[in-house]
């Protein structure tokens, strides 16, 4: 009977072994972000580094078409300034900060009294430019895969922000058994793992202004921190409320309880 069940075992082994290799992508490694746990906070130095990588390399190719660049001055934005916030009668799109990084982009548009088509340089209410016109010039250009739209890519792909930092990481000679085509590279993280995007991050690639030290590691980590922002902004928000409903309910119990205990005191079975 045990040998039975061992032959099996190891025939299932056998069968498996290979379909495993081939479709099961690696867990993405274990990143420490700041945002992570009940009271997690973005860690604004690091969203400012990563939307330079965005902006540096990734915008090349992906579009973030949700973004507006006013957004980047929202509360939690990487170029949140309390001195343009609510509170002072101000909004983000009078940021200074944030006028200069949608000014740096230039964004299509038609001339009002000619109709033709021009690039003129953004202002804060306007959304992230696409880097191609359509869908079709996006496959073109990339080998027949459209690069997918990145402002809610984070919350879209389990391991979310992990599985970005480490898909960004995950490139190395193919595996046994895998072959590429032209176009293709290996990618251990990607579900398959043979993808379309040709390793976009090398070594100092990006400058970072507060002098950390732009390793691929640091790149992918904090453009990863980066969409995580993107796809949800209002998630310190969250945790705050989750955490205030929580003490709410406590007390309530409690409250609920001494009532029970007072309308019942004098019965008695
Ligand atoms: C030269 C163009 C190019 C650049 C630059 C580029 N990508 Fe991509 N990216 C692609 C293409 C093409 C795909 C689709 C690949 C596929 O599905 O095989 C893709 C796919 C992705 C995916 C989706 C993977 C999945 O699970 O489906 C993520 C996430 C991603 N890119 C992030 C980034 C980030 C972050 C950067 C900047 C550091 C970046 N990319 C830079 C072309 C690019």
């Amino acid at each position: 009977m045990l040998r039975k069940v061992t032959l099996l075992a190891a025939a299932l082994l056998l069968v498996g072994g290979p379909a495993m290799a081939a479709g099961k992508a690696h867990e993405p490694e274990p990143v420490a972000f700041s945002f992570e746990g009940p009271f997690g906070r973005f860690n604004q130095v690091q969203l400012q580094r990563g939307y330079k990588v965005y902006r540096e390399v990734c915008a090349a190719c992906h579009s973030m078409s949700l973004l507006a660049f006013r957004n980047l001055g929202d509360p939690s934005g990487p170029f949140f300034d309390p001195k343009y916030s609510a509170a002072k009668g101000k909004t983000s799109n009078d940021n200074p900060v944030v006028k200069a990084l949608a000014a740096d982009t230039q964004i299509p548009d038609l001339d009002s009294e000619t109709g033709d088509a021009i690039q003129r340089p953004g202002i804060p209410a306007d959304r992230f430019p696409s880097p191609f016109p359509n869908v079709i010039a996006a496959k073109a250009s990339n080998g027949g895969i459209a690069p997918p739209d990145l402002s809610l890519m984070a919350k879209a792909r389990e391991g979310g922000p992990e599985y970005i930092a480490s898909l960004l990481q995950g490139y190395g000679p193919p595996e046994h058994g895998v072959t590429l085509a032209p176009g293709q590279h290996y990618n251990k993280y990607f579900p398959g793992g043979v993808i379309g995007m040709a390793p976009p991050l090398a070594p100092d690639q990006v400058s970072f202004d507060d002098g950390t030290r732009s390793t691929v590691k640091q790149q992918s980590e904090d453009v990863a921190a980066f969409l995580m922002w993107a796809a949800e902004p209002k998630m310190e928000e969250r945790k705050k409320m989750g955490f205030s409903v929580l003490i709410f309910l406590v007390l309530f119990s409690g409250l609920l309880y001494a009532s029970y205990r007072r309308v019942w005191k004098n019965e008695s079975h």
